[in-house]
């Protein structure tokens, strides 16, 4: 279990990274209407609201947005009704290090935001106006010097701001070793307690994922109870955040995945007709990129071997993908591919292993299988 979470972070931190192709695109919907209604746009005709995960996502979704004339733009972030704890780097919530007795949200005053106890090491949560020293996270250094130290007080949120400008974020905790680490940068210091990005807010996302970025303008969201419970990005405030009634009629962004796994079983051809249908085409693998987006969807699938675009033509005694293009990058498991095909009865296609190698096998086109339709 640990082994497949750890491998599809790799291969997503290789998909967002080192390849910078990102596995869906923005859509901007030049048209005033509600939340709700923005929503179900996006959810028929693309894949959702848009959901934003970093700092560069953020700047991509200003980039589509720098010539557009509209003041306010809906984004998927809308508030729900139960907290939960979120790293401001976005890190999955594993580790914590509460003192006795806490977080208690002491007398119900709305304590959003953790402090570290210096010496102790022990967090408290805390009214996130107050001001303290802060700490931040910094990618760029050594595995032994992750953090940094500032000694100004100020707000959690002014603090985020101060990190995420001159470093990489407040500063994430995800063991004991780094809690430890972490204090060592204060020793000589004194100091009685420090933020860090630990914060309790209830804001989720249309496409449920567990996105922890929030890009908020520095006073919002203003009304904690509210009648503003949908996020709207402001062009006026270089696309930070406010928090916006959800009957008010702004333009929106939807994003669409560029591959999509599709969880029933159907044969080859039948695949072939859905995704013409629904979307573009069966997915056609042209290079390592695509595999390695595949190769992330397909980890969902229910069926041991998903369907790809690739079928083997028995007069040609070639194989090719139904966008036509003749098959230059490969993939093919030991034994499959490149031999001779069976030319019987049934003619065969390209199928993905959805788990081990993720390479290609040859199997007959009237077996049941999921598959992968593409968007483009
Ligand atoms: C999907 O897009 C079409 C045309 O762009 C539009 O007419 C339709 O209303 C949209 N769907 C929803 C649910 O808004
Ligand atoms: C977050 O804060 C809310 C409001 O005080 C509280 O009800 C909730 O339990 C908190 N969440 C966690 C995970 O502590
Ligand atoms: C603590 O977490 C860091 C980052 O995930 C990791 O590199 C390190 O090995 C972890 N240390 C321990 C003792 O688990
Ligand atoms: C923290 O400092 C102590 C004393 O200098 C050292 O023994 C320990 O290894 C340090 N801890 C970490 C995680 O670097
Ligand atoms: C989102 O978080 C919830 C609760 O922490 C967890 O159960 C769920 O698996 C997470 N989903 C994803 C896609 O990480
Ligand atoms: C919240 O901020 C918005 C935008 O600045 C403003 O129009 C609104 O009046 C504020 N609401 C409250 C309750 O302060
Ligand atoms: C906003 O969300 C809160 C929490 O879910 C809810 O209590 C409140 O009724 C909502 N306000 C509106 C106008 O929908
Ligand atoms: C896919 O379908 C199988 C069998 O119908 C089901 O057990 C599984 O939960 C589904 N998976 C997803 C991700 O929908
Ligand atoms: C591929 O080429 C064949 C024969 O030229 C043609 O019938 C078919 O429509 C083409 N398919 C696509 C997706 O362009
Ligand atoms: C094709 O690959 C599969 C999976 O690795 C393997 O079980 C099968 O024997 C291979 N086919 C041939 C003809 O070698």
């Amino acid at each position: 279990m640990y082994l497949k979470w750890f491998s599809i972070n790799v291969l997503l931190a290789a998909v967002f990274g080192a390849f910078a192709f990102a596995p869906y695109q923005y859509v901007f919907v030049n048209e005033a209407k509600t939340w709700t209604e923005a929503q179900s746009y996006c959810r028929q005709n693309y894949t959702d609201l848009v959901t934003v995960n970093n700092m560069k996502e953020m700047k991509n979704l200003n980039t589509i947005l720098k010539d557009k004339t509209t003041s306010s733009v809906w984004i998927g972030l809308n508030r729900g009704n139960t907290g939960r704890w979120h790293w401001s780097l976005g890190d999955s919530d594993l580790y914590h290090n509460w003192a006795v007795l806490e977080p208690n949200n002491y007398l119900g005053q709305g304590e959003y935001c953790v402090e570290v106890y210096g010496f102790a090491g022990t967090w408290n949560d805390d009214t996130c106006n107050k001001m303290y020293y802060f700490m931040c996270y910094d990618e760029t250094m050594t595995n032994t010097q992750l953090y940094v130290y500032i000694q100004q007080p100020k707000t959690w949120r002014d603090a985020q701001s101060y990190c995420r400008q001159y470093h990489t974020d407040l500063a994430s905790v995800r063991n004991q070793t780094e809690n430890q680490l972490m204090l060592n940068v204060t020793l000589s210091s004194g100091v009685s307690r420090f933020w860090i990005g630990l914060f309790n807010d209830s804001w989720q996302w249309s496409d449920h994922s567990n996105s922890s970025f929030r890009y908020w303008r520095s006073d919002q969201p203003n009304t904690t109870t509210s009648n503003e419970n949908c996020t709207a990005v402001s062009m006026a405030d270089q696309g930070q955040w406010l928090d916006v009634n959800c009957n008010t009629m702004n333009p929106f962004v939807c994003y669409q995945n560029k591959l999509v796994l599709v969880n029933q079983t159907l044969t080859w051809w039948d695949a072939l007709r859905y995704c013409r249908e629904n979307h573009r085409d069966l997915v056609s693998v042209h290079s390592e990129e695509v595999q390695l987006l595949v190769t992330v969807v397909a980890q969902k699938a229910s069926s041991e071997y998903i369907w790809l675009g690739l079928h083997h033509n028995c007069f040609f005694s070639c194989w090719f993908w139904v966008t036509n293009h003749t098959v230059c990058f490969q993939n093919w498991a030991p034994g499959n591919g490149t031999g001779r095909e069976d030319c019987g009865v049934v003619e065969r296609a390209g199928a993905l292993e959805s788990i081990g190698g993720q390479h290609w096998v040859s199997l007959p086109k009237n077996q049941q299988l999921n598959f992968i339709c593409s968007n483009y």
